[in-house]
């Protein structure tokens, strides 16, 4: 077999064991990485192939998992649909459930776990009488990600869309960050799973009365992902709740499902089940009806921040400037600013803003992560190697200072220290914030940047699987 059809049959069977499709210009990683495995296993590449076709290969399908998905996630990720959530579906599944006192719900595809205990907190608010049983399962194929999950432990990144009403409550500081209580922990299970397989259990008919299913089907093939959205509808409660992505689009008249909007987002209603319960008019309840094309679309206009932080990924770095407009507004928004004017030249005012960042908040890694790249920019290395070390020790979760501290060090011929913030960074880039990876990737991926890391580690001399 030719490398490029190795590759294609690598491809296949991706999509054949987890359900996941790419697109071609995912060819060259997956192509690294499939001989990156092949030798991890001293096995050519061919029998590699072979050996992951012919039969259950489950270590070797997690380390897959580990090393290709995507899990950026955070608490509250997409408030307006947590609103949703707390004034619309769960009281209306509460008045339901009243007779059982007992909410269940799902979070499919959990990574980190998040979104599932941001499910707990939100039932726990909406239901605070100890008296109602409720249940969250977090389902994940990501075995790195479901012990984070379980460990509940956070950087305050995670929790940055996170009220802090909500997070005096639910969380206790911790180890430089956050512990989900026990309250809420008691509530959520997490469950290794994948999605491209049916299980038994999980998708019993007629359980849940909410599933969250966001960020992964556009990840998945069409069957994969029309088998999936079948067995959730199949799995609600009549009158359950689904709410997806906001670029999952199920159309405008999905098999089983109804349509619902409130609070500028929109989420599916199982069909059947007695009457909705009629719910005043919410102020929030202003934006038009979806069409099939994008469902679930926040107007573009509404959302500056997402619209910019699209079009930085997009390298469209003036267009994303004028949506950010002057550096005015909170600190995320200025960091972003910063960002677009270093990629577009404007150094001495990405410098100044991101000193100004850092003043306003000596504790912001992201602000010394933007100055230690203009300053190398502006070739001020030993500044900028200063600053790096600062975001790193302010966020020890943070990859990309690691990575630039040993390209760096590479540089400058000292492959013993290269070599261990190379093998740091590799380590945290699985779990790397996307939001970052978009703005200090340099317009790299996670997979590009994994690939970066490695080569540079391999230059160091120092192989890694
Ligand atoms: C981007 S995260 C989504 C996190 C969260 N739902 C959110 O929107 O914030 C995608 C997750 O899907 C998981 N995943 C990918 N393929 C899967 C599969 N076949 N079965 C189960 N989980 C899968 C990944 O491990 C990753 O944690």
């Amino acid at each position: 077999m030719t490398a490029p059809a190795q590759t294609m049959r690598f491809r296949d069977l991706l999509a054949q064991h987890l359900g996941w499709t790419f697109a071609d210009s995912d060819g060259p990683q997956l192509a690294d990485l499939l001989r990156d495995r092949a030798a991890e296993h001293s096995m050519k590449r061919e029998d590699y192939l072979t050996r992951l076709g012919a039969r259950r290969w489950e270590p070797e399908l997690s380390e897959l998992v580990e090393r290709l998905s995507i899990t950026e996630t955070y608490f509250f990720r997409h408030g307006e649909q947590f609103a949703a959530l707390r004034e619309d579906a769960l009281p209306e599944r509460a008045t339901v459930r009243s007779a059982q006192r007992a909410l269940r719900m799902l979070s499919v595809a959990c990574s980190s776990g998040d979104e599932a205990y941001s499910l707990a907190i939100t039932a726990r608010e909406v239901r605070s009488d100890p008296d109602w049983i409720i249940n969250v399962i977090g389902l994940d194929a990501n075995p790195a990600m479901l012990s984070k999950a379980e460990s509940a432990w956070y950087s305050a990144w995670a929790l940055r869309e996170t009220p802090d009403l909500v997070r005096r409550c639910w969380f206790r500081p911790d180890d430089g960050g956050f512990r989900v209580v026990d309250e809420i922990r008691r509530l959520v299970h997490f469950q290794r799973g994948n999605v491209a397989e049916h299980g038994d259990g999980l998708w019993r008919p007629e359980q849940y009365d909410v599933i969250f299913c966001r960020n992964l089907l556009m990840y998945l093939t069409p069957e994969v992902a029309n088998s999936l959205v079948r067995r959730m509808t199949d799995a609600l409660a009549p009158g359950g709740f689904l709410f997806l992505g906001h670029t999952d689009s199920l159309g405008s008249d999905p098999a089983g499902l109804e349509l619902r909007h409130s609070h500028k987002t929109f989420y599916y209603r199982r069909t059947g089940g007695p009457p909705p319960v009629q719910r005043a008019a919410s102020p929030a309840d202003t934006a038009a009806r979806p069409t099939p094309e994008s469902p679930a679309a926040a107007p573009a206009d509404e959302d500056p921040y997402g619209k910019a932080l699209d079009l930085l990924r997009l390298e469209r770095f003036a267009d994303a400037l004028d949506l950010v407009g002057a550096s005015r507004g909170g600190a995320r928004n200025r960091l972003l600013r910063g960002v677009l004017l270093a990629q577009t030249g404007r150094l001495d005012e990405a410098v100044a803003l991101a000193r100004r960042l850092s003043d306003e908040n000596g504790l912001n890694p992201d602000a010394h992560q933007l100055l230690g790249l203009c300053l190398e920019e502006g070739s001020a290395v030993a500044e900028a190697v200063g600053q790096y070390r600062l975001a790193a020790y302010l966020d020890p979760g943070f990859a990309l200072p690691r990575l630039r501290l040993g390209q760096l060090a590479r540089r400058q011929g000292d492959d013993r220290a290269a070599a261990g913030e190379l093998e740091r960074a590799l380590d945290l880039l699985v779990r790397e914030d996307e939001e970052r990876i978009a703005l200090f990737g340099g317009g790299f991926g996670r997979l590009a940047l994994t690939v970066v890391c490695r080569s540079e580690l391999d230059a160091c001399g120092v192989r890694r699987p």
